[in-house]
């Protein structure tokens, strides 16, 4: 299968299991449901559920267990952009190419639906999985919980907004892009791996993995941002240097930037090296992430 198909299928797979763990439409607060399903349905390339699927595929862990896994990281993703835009944050109107959830809505909906959803996601983990040790599930419900909180999203978010009109060392801002970005990814991929009962040395190597792809992510995030345009990315464009924020576009200029891509992805790909052909999507995961177009 080619990585568009293989692609795809994830993508569609991750939407139904998605749709299937929000709360109906019509289930009381139907307002507050529907505009969890708003932010969550129907958008977004769904990286973080690919790269635990693929993730997981290295040790042939089973479907219907990485689409839990995959949904809980998604939930918390969503949640993260809900909050990300909002007015005390980033003051978005776009988002996946529709109003963001506090303007389709309200504030105090958006907020709302935030909490939902990140409560959603560990109740999401937190099911019964088939095949998975109860251990090892703790595992995963503490290592999306850090990766989630004040040590990783969560805190990276916190760093980034302090960070606002200042002049950061490029050490900082890795410390920042690490945390807002990096620990989601890097939860999906260990998740992937957990699913799949991967053992220490293997989770050790994915997690090296993770930390560079995780950097990268934001690294071409902010790159899109500076050169890419509204219409393309659904969210708006040129935002980092309307609101002064560091990134390393600002910081080292859009080619040295792209130069620090260009090596974050290639030690992306020697890391996996020693997992062999069975890593494929982790590779081609790994050259998306850069090659993308929004
Ligand atoms: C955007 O994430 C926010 C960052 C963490 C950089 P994505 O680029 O994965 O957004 P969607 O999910 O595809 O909309
Ligand atoms: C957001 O980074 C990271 C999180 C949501 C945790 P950005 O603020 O750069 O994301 P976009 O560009 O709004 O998607
Ligand atoms: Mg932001
Ligand atoms: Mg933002
Ligand atoms: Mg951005």
């Amino acid at each position: 299968m080619n990585f568009p198909t293989w692609m795809s299928g994830i993508q569609q797979r991750t939407e139904s299991a998605l749709e299937a763990a929000l709360p109906a439409p019509g289930l009381a607060p139907a307002r507050l449901h529907e505009a969890m399903r708003y932010a969550v349905l129907g958008g977004g390339k769904r990286v973080r559920p690919l790269l635990c699927h693929a993730a997981g595929s290295i040790f042939g862990a089973d479907s219907r267990v990485l689409d839990a896994a995959a949904i809980a990281v998604e939930l918390i993703h969503a949640y993260s952009l809900v909050h990300d835009d909002l007015p005390c944050m980033d003051d978005d109107v776009l988002r996946r190419g529709k109003p963001t959830c506090h303007v389709q809505f309200d504030e105090a909906t958006a907020l709302l639906v935030g909490d939902a959803l990140q409560t959603q996601a560990f109740q999401t983990l937190s099911n019964r999985l088939e095949g998975i040790a109860a251990t090892r599930q703790l595992d995963m419900l503490h290592l999306l919980a850090v990766a989630s909180g004040s040590r990783g999203m969560a805190g990276g978010q916190a760093i980034d907004l302090a960070a606002v009109g200042q002049q950061l060392a490029i050490s900082e801002l890795e410390f920042m892009h690490i945390h807002k970005t990096g620990a989601l990814i890097r939860a999906a991929v260990l998740l992937g791996a957990h699913c799949g009962e991967a053992q220490p040395d293997a989770l050790e190597r994915l997690g090296r993995f993770a930390n560079r792809i995780g950097l990268l992510f934001q690294v071409v995030d902010d790159i899109l941002d500076a050169e890419a345009s509204t219409a393309t990315l659904g969210k708006t464009a040129g935002k980092d240097a309307a609101q002064n924020k560091p990134t390393y576009v600002n910081i080292l200029g859009v080619s040295e930037a792209k130069n620090m891509a260009s090596k974050l992805r290639q030690d992306a790909h020697e890391v996996l090296a020693p997992f062999g052909e069975s890593a494929v999507r982790l590779h081609e995961l790994a050259d998306f992430i850069v090659e993308r177009t929004f």
